[in-house]
């Protein structure tokens, strides 16, 4: 049997009885936060540097020594499996002058990293265990030296990294908060496995990425959503829950099924959004992972991954859950590509003394929230 999430013990969502909307209320938003270069450099600093960045699936590095980087808004990290089964990260910079020293994306049961320049050795937490003709440096320069510690973490089947490092890092569970980790954790992403990961370079600030994702509003128009999706999705709850958020979007043809039951994890479409920039979009048989990795003001790497629940393939039951994930995702690719496609037209007006602020309603609350949230970050 293929897994099928439920609401478990999670509160009514969305329905006769829940609360729509938050206090937000329609808003404007100036345009300075997608295309500021000062302001990147401030999110750079006091945002993508203190808050909780995915990487990739813990499935991927499940063995001892194997790992992952993280690349992204300036900063390099490689993230090993150690023999505990913990977690260790580090800054890819090499203690000597300076250079990336572990130069894959990705590797399995690596025992030490060389740096190719003058032939360094770092061990896989970073420590520097091998200095070649060490008899001419000082030994107090040397006595520890290592590359600077990430904080590492997991959760939902996702390796997750903070650039403040283990000391100053909030928790990765009060990052992703409660509320989240309990509704989002019904669909057990843990167990998961990818379908497909899909990887672009787009021409935009990442923030606007983001805020394509914290509304349905456009859905009608740009994905050509049928008459019925957006009458339902006029009932879409939108929850601020700390610097993150959720948004149920009723399934059409699931209506009195949800109003009947509450159940948002089997009649509803499931967004969360994870500040400042993972977001999950859950159906009741597969999820989308949607994350943008800021590079610049206005570059941006854009991962999707296609999550599915596993099964033996073989089983007529698996096999056809398998088959319809497969064209399900065909067809949802189209709309990824979609997404996309409106970052071109985004791309064009950038530098435009046309663009001054964006008009937001208040079905766009989650995005106006958004910003907030980052400008108080930023804020000195
Ligand atoms: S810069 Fe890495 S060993 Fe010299
Ligand atoms: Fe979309």
């Amino acid at each position: 049997m293929v897994y099928t999430p439920t609401r478990g013990d999670v509160p009514v969502r969305v329905g006769p009885g829940a609360r729509q909307l938050p206090e937000q209320g329609a808003s404007q938003l100036d345009r300075h936060v997608y295309t500021d270069a000062t302001r990147f450099e401030l999110e750079r600093e006091r945002v993508l540097r203190a808050s909780w960045l995915m990487v990739g699936r813990s499935s991927e590095i499940a063995g001892t020594g194997d790992w992952m980087s993280y690349e992204g808004h300036g900063e390099t990290v490689v993230i090993t499996r150690q023999p505990d089964g913990e977690l260790a990260a580090f800054h890819n910079v090499c203690p000597h002058r300076g250079p990336a020293f572990v130069v894959d994306q990705q590797g399995c049961g690596a025992r030490r990293f060389t740096c190719m320049y003058h032939g360094w050795v770092m061990d896989t937490t970073g420590e520097v265990v091998g200095v070649p003709e060490r008899e001419d440096f000082d030994p107090a320069h040397l006595d520890g030296l290592r590359s600077p510690k990430v904080a590492a973490g997991e959760w939902g089947g996702w390796v997750w990294i903070n650039l403040a490092g283990p000391q100053d890092a909030v928790p990765l569970v009060d990052w992703i908060g409660a509320d989240i980790m309990a509704d989002l954790g019904q669909f057990r992403m843990e167990d998961m496995v990818v379908l497909e990961r899909l990887e672009w370079e787009v021409p935009v600030n990442y923030k606007a990425i983001v805020d394509g994702f914290n509304e349905v509003y456009h859905a009608t128009s740009l994905h050509h959503s049928p008459p019925e999706f957006t009458k339902a999705a006029r009932h879409t709850s939108f929850h601020i829950v700390g610097n993150n958020a959720m948004m149920f979007v009723p399934r059409p043809d699931h209506l009195e099924e949800l109003w009947e039951s509450g159940d948002h994890h089997r009649f509803a479409i499931c967004h969360y959004v994870v500040f400042p920039n993972t977001v999950f979009n859950c159906n009741p048989r597969h999820i989308q992972v949607f994350h943008p990795i800021p590079l610049d003001v206005d570059r941006t790497k854009f991962y999707c991954w296609q999550l599915i629940y596993p099964g033996e393939h073989g089983d007529p039951e698996y096999d056809q859950y398998f088959a319809s994930m497969q064209a399900q995702w065909q067809g949802l690719k189209g709309v990824v590509a979609e997404d996309i496609a409106i970052y071109q037209q985004l791309k064009r007006t950038q530098r435009s003394m046309g663009y001054q602020r964006n008009t937001l309603s208040e079905r766009e609350c989650k995005i106006a929230h958004y910003h907030q949230v980052m400008d108080e970050m930023i804020r000195d």
